[in-house]
């Protein structure tokens, strides 16, 4: 019988401990947590694992401040890093969270060279690049998370307009994570139902406008820190994907190598994932201010990537 999965999240904070939980909760594999706060991950393992009696799953969970029960993970969650404090520039940010991911996949990639990894910290695209560069793994085992939660966003703001479950409606984001991103709404649908046809143009910009800002929303709302519940379960269906080779297509920052006319940059496009990872990306025809606008996101990630000189 084949042994457990194992999933290692490097953070535990909000988004890492809720991936956590998540995983453990669909007994999806042994998950190895990982901070560089000293009992910080084991306190929040210990906690989830009695958890685990009250809802009836089985899996292990290690926390640690070292890489070594890390070791022979499939798929490595990295959500380490810092958010922005007074007085830091966005460069400053960008820098200090280069250097975190950027030793934390060395490490991760040493004690498991056949991980797939998933970056969740931000700055997305550009961390998504450093572990790329860092790891030394091929195109397919390198991935960010950000257009999972964008079209998660977009589908919960659909849904709510639209009075329909949100398992009625999917929802379609291209590019950067951030407010360059470019929601859709053509290739959004409600039960099949292109999205324009539902939906008045006023409408469907306020939600494309909530969309491209539904992170500084809760930021705005939560005041001390940002979103972890839906980008926590954004990376695990990645991973699900992956693990059980179920070949979603999900949005995804992924290096592109001339697809969507960008050249040697990670930026979200649909991507379908199984057991080899990242197996296709998706191209689909664009109109001109749609490929303008994706342009000008990925000229947005192109910016953070000459500050880090990689
Ligand atoms: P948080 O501050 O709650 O947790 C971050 C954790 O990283 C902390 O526990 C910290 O001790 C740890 N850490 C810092 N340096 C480390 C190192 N060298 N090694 C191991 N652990 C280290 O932050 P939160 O809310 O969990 O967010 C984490 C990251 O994810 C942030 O960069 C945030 O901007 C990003 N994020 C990205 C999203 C996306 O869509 N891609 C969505 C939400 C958050
Ligand atoms: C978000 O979109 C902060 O990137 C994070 O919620």
């Amino acid at each position: 019988m084949a042994g457990r999965n194992k999933i290692t999240v490097v953070g535990a904070g909000n988004v890492g401990a809720t991936a956590a939980h998540w995983i453990a909760a669909k007994e999806l594999a042994d998950v190895t947590l990982v901070d560089i706060v000293e009992g910080t991950p084991q306190g929040k393992s210990l906690d989830l694992a009695q958890s685990a009696p009250i809802d009836g799953f089985d899996v292990k969970l290690v926390g640690s401040n070292g890489y070594e029960e890390t070791a022979g993970s499939d798929v490595i969650i990295i959500t380490a890093g810092l958010p922005r404090k007074p007085g830091m520039s966005r460069d400053d940010l960008l820098n200090t969270n280069a250097d975190i991911v950027g030793s934390v996949t060395e490490q991760c990639a040493k004690h498991s060279p056949d991980a797939f990894i998933i970056i969740v910290s931000n700055p997305l695209d550009a961390m998504a690049q450093v572990a790329f560069k860092r790891s030394g793994f091929p195109k397919n085992r390198v991935m960010g998370m950000a257009g999972v939660l964008d079209s998660a966003r977009m589908r919960c703001f659909l849904a709510e307009a639209l009075d329909v479950s949100v398992e009625n409606v999917t929802a379609f984001v291209l590019g950067g994570h951030g407010d360059t991103m470019v929601p859709l709404p053509r290739y959004s649908t409600c039960a099949g139902i292109p999205i324009p046809e539902l939906l008045d143009k006023e409408t469907i910009d306020a939600i494309v406008d909530r969309t491209a800002n539904g992170g500084a929303e809760i930021v705005g709302l939560l005041k001390t820190g940002s979103a972890f519940y839906a980008p926590s379960l954004g990376a695990v269906e990645m991973a699900e994907s992956i693990l059980k080779d179920k070949k979603k297509i999900l949005p995804c920052a992924v290096y592109l190598e001339g697809e969507y006319g960008v050249n040697g940059l990670f930026v979200g496009v649909p991507c379908k994932l199984g057991k080899n990872g990242v197996e296709q990306i998706i191209e689909i025809s664009l109109t001109n201010d749609e490929r303008a606008a994706l342009q000008k996101s990925a000229g947005a990630v192109q910016e953070l990537i000459d500050v880090l000189g990689i």
